[in-house]
């Protein structure tokens, strides 16, 4: 390892050691984790709430490979969970990251400006403890550090484990490539000098709307990345075009910011897309043209076109290698989070070379839902 590296690694003030889990306030959460096991392979791994003398509220835990959602929802009226359900229908409230050490990512971050969301906070049962503590991010998304090395149990203390008696087969989803935030307008700014002065992150890339605004529709984006490159955050703000951007239109209907799409990644993109459909996933529609020039564009590619064709798969080139991408409609009700299918062959980036295409099948949507 190179003195440099080892300097990074000693400045890493809040080193992260990856996403623990994702979880989502929703509607019903028995019937979302039946949608996301039936349709994407998820396995239940635990559960609280009545049986487990939760009066208050729900939670189903699935996972696939490194992939953990938590679902919960309010058994009562008047809660946290039921105001950010009124507010923004399903969506993300937590992306929660697994850290050596609660407290100390918690002190660092909140000295750093951080709002607070949850103080350090120890729970346990006969399988060890668990310090849990968190804090704001853009809208009423939070993250939260999960320090989780002095136990052994299912999940969190107050779970139990979940026994699979309905467990469709996984379909090759491996670990969460990145978590895509959209904010207000001219917020961008504000909400990357977060991840950079409060959580120590870099930023990787930048994208404006001469990359990625079609006639209609424009946005502005830029990613960044902690220290050891596992966690990944694009952030969206909208840019001005001849109508209404798809930021804005989500910026509407979950009246705010929030977590506009989750990147998962495979090995395999044309499995899991087939087997995805099979499911009835929706996907966002290319024009068959776009393969026309795939060739001349991207190289060539181990894959199949015809397969890549057939599934609307997109391929994107950068100086490292290629990737694979494929976005589904919205997942919920409202026109708000919907989920990337990302396969990576070396490539680093995110897919600008797609951007006018998918924004074209975006305006299609939202002419559609009248929103464009
Ligand atoms: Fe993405």
């Amino acid at each position: 390892m190179s003195a440099e590296k080892i300097f990074d690694q000693a400045k890493d003030f809040l080193p992260i050691l990856g996403i623990d889990y994702i979880e989502f306030y929703v509607g019903n959460a028995k019937q979302s984790a039946f949608f996301y096991k039936t349709a994407l392979g998820f396995e239940s791994e635990a559960y609280s709430g009545l049986e487990t003398g939760d009066n208050s509220k729900v939670s189903y835990v699935i996972r696939q490979e490194k992939i953990r959602f938590v679902l919960t929802s309010s058994y009562v009226k008047n809660s946290e969970i039921n105001e950010h359900y009124l507010a923004h229908g399903d969506g993300v409230k937590v992306v929660a990251f697994l850290v050596e050490d609660s407290k100390k990512s918690y002190d660092e971050t909140i000295r750093r400006g951080a709002k607070s969301y949850l103080e350090p906070t120890k729970s346990e049962d006969k399988d060890g403890f668990i310090i849990q503590s968190g804090i704001y991010t853009y809208g009423e998304t939070v993250h939260l550090f999960i320090e989780r090395k002095n136990y052994n149990g299912v999940f969190l203390p107050g779970f139990k484990e979940l026994e699979n008696t309905y467990s469709p087969d996984p379909i090759g989803l491996k670990y969460v490539d990145h978590v895509v935030g959209n904010v207000g307008w001219n917020e961008m700014d504000k909400w990357c000098s977060f991840y950079r002065d409060v959580l120590g992150f870099t930023q990787i890339v930048s994208f404006d709307d001469n990359d990625i605004s079609t006639e209609y529709t424009a946005l502005m984006s830029k990613v960044m990345s902690n220290g050891n490159g596992r966690v990944k955050f694009p952030i969206n703000e909208p840019a001005e075009g001849l109508n209404k951007s798809q930021i804005e239109e989500y910026l509407d209907f979950y009246n705010g910011p929030g977590v506009q799409h989750l990147a998962l990644a495979t090995d395999d993109i044309i499995m899991t897309v087939s087997e995805m459909k099979n499911r009835g996933i929706e996907f966002l529609y290319v024009p068959e043209t776009y393969y026309d020039d795939l060739t001349d564009r991207v190289g060539d590619i181990v894959e199949d076109v015809e397969l890549l064709r057939k599934n609307g798969i997109l391929i994107d080139r950068d100086d490292d290698g290629y990737l694979l991408q494929i976005f589904t409609k919205p997942l919920v009700d409202r026109p708000t989070i919907f989920f990337e299918i990302i396969q990576r062959r070396g490539a680093n980036s995110f897919g600008k070379g797609n951007f006018k295409a998918l924004f074209l099948a975006i305006e299609r949507e939202q002419r559609n839902r009248g929103t464009l």
